[in-house]
């Protein structure tokens, strides 16, 4: 075994959203084990949209990465000494491990073993990880969707939306996917199933999306606000459910930008907003997680995973996900 750890951290503080001059990639040597700590070799890296406000210092529902720390991140990876007696060396793990090849945590930091020995350890960082209980939770659980209704998504083809849609059509809903061009529309419908899916950048947008919304929403997942949902939010149906889950399409915080006030339409639709953080709701992963993976198994629930290779391509990778550069959930493969 390499006896270096090789790391991303945060070279300086980005300003929106982080570029590869931010980052540095260095080796240390790897840190001996106290007691209760385990030290896992990664194999997979997750890249979250979400990582843009934990190095960013704004406001936001964690502390930001400290200067010369190594970068936050969900991982998964193989348990290769441990001085935790609830894990053994061979653990299939994930957790919040950070960009690093050789993570010394304490066992509190392991999220979970990886159970699921049947299905590829990288979907404990996608569909069955933090983005398929996203869908799961902030979906199922806050829009509790009835069949028949209209579900629109979104960043549809997207990890978190892709399965969102998904999840509404093993519910019987109708799905509209919104997201960015003519390859993930393709994707959208052809590999994930929605009835609809348009572009936001098509110049006639707003009529296509009224096109598609005859009844208009039920249940709208919101992962992107600005002009898209400004566009769904006067589609609302009577008792519509919106989940405000992200904010991809503010390219800036501060400050947050304003737009249209959407008092009227939530009056008159006797609507229900409520924004969602996944982090609030650990006490349904093991039964979401579960779900998720049985619907993996029987084919009712599809994903696509866009894998870079090596620590260097981490340093643009959120950057990829603000330009829509993905195809799938993205990860790095150590
Ligand atoms: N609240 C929570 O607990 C929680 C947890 C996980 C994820 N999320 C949120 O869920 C959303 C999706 O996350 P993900 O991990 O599944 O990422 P993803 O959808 O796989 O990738 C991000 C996508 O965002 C879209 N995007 C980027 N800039 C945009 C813009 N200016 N306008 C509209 N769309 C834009 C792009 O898709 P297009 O090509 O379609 O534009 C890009 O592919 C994010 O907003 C994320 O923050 C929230």
């Amino acid at each position: 075994m390499s006896d270096l750890n090789t790391c991303v951290i945060l070279k300086s503080r980005p300003i929106g959203i982080p570029t590869p001059e931010y980052f540095d990639i260095i080796e240390k040597p790897i840190a001996s084990l106290s007691d209760g700590q385990v030290l896992v070799r990664t194999d997979y890296w997750s890249v979250e949209p979400a990582m843009r406000g934990w190095v960013n210092d704004a406001p936001n529902y964690s502390p930001p990465v400290p200067i010369g720390d190594v970068m936050r991140s969900f991982a998964t990876g193989e348990v290769i000494k441990s001085r935790d007696a609830n894990f053994a060396v061979g653990d299939q793990v994930t957790g919040l491990f950070g960009w690093q090849t050789h993570a010394v945590v304490d066992g509190t930091t392991i999220s979970r073993k990886i159970t699921e020995t049947d299905l590829p350890n990288s979907l404990a960082l996608g569909v069955l990880g933090i983005n398929g209980v996203t869908a799961y939770c902030g979906f199922l659980d806050l829009c509790q969707p009835t069949s028949g209704e209209t579900v629109v998504v979104s960043t549809a083809a997207g990890a978190v939306g892709s399965a969102v849609g998904q999840l509404a059509k093993i519910h019987g809903c109708r799905t509209i996917g919104i997201t960015s061009s003519a390859a993930k529309i393709d994707q959208c419908k052809n590999d994930f199933g929605f009835d609809e899916a348009i572009s936001y950048k098509s110049p006639d947008f707003k009529t296509e999306l009224t096109s598609t919304l005859p009844d208009g929403v039920d249940c709208y997942f919101d992962n992107t606000s600005g002009d898209i949902s400004d566009a769904v939010m006067c589609h609302l149906a009577l008792n519509a459910r919106i989940t405000i889950c992200g904010t991809a399409a503010h390219s800036d915080w501060d400050p947050i930008p304003m737009g249209p006030r959407v008092h009227r339409q939530m009056l008159v639709a006797r609507a229900k907003m409520q924004g969602f953080l996944v982090f609030d709701h650990k006490e349904r992963f093991p039964h979401a997680i579960n779900a998720l993976a049985n619907w993996v198994r029987d084919g009712s629930l599809k994903y696509n995973e866009h894998i870079l290779d090596g620590p260097a391509a981490a340093t643009d990778a959120i950057g990829m996900l603000y330009r829509g550069e993905n195809t799938g959930k993205l990860l790095v493969r150590v």
